[in-house]
């Protein structure tokens, strides 16, 4: 395993639609050791999620899982889960605003208006057919990791710049206030 290079903002790799994985293939020696890479890239970067594009590899993976994590204290626990080729069709038009930050975008937040629920359809990492509903958080890291698969990022997605913040003055100016 190996811990890979993220791409930061500017780099054409992120604003590209990504491209599917065949199912067949997952079971690929390439593939698997990209997802076996990607799970330790974002452990090692403390990350949520990471997409296959934020490490230079332009296919429709996303891995993702918080636990005890630093960067998102509050957080609710999201399992540990790998989906290749993803689908989400939102349950609701409910959208809840909240602070996404993302490691190609590094010392940002901003709050970003997401589906609460969602049906997610995608494949595992064995390569069979997943289907389940994310609620909340998790719904949240599927909607951002999704994102990056269509070139998109989270700052597309906010709704004003107004809440665009560095991470100190985050942290000193607004995550005091929404306590
Ligand atoms: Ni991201």
């Amino acid at each position: 395993m190996a811990v890979l290079k993220v791409a930061h903002l500017g780099h054409p790799v992120l604003r590209q639609v990504a491209e599917p994985v065949p199912p067949e293939g997952i079971g690929a020696p390439e593939i698997q050791r990209l997802i076996e890479d990607m799970l330790e890239t974002m452990d090692d970067h403390d990350g949520a999620g990471l997409a296959a594009p934020q490490v230079h590899v332009s296919r429709r993976v996303v891995v993702y899982g918080v636990r005890a994590n630093p960067r998102y204290p509050d957080a609710e626990d999201v399992p540990l889960t790998v989906l290749v080729n993803p689908r989400i069709t939102p349950l609701t038009e409910d959208q809840e605003e909240d602070w996404e930050g993302c490691l190609s975008v590094p010392d940002l937040r901003g709050k970003v208006p997401r589906w609460t629920r969602l049906q997610v359809e995608a494949y595992g990492r064995n390569g069979r057919p997943l289907r389940f509903v994310a609620g909340g958080f998790h719904a949240r890291v599927v909607q951002h990791e999704c994102d990056h698969l269509d070139g998109k990022v989270f700052l597309d997605r906010m709704r004003s710049m107004e809440t665009l913040s560095f991470l100190p003055e985050f942290h000193r100016y607004w995550l005091r206030a929404d306590d």
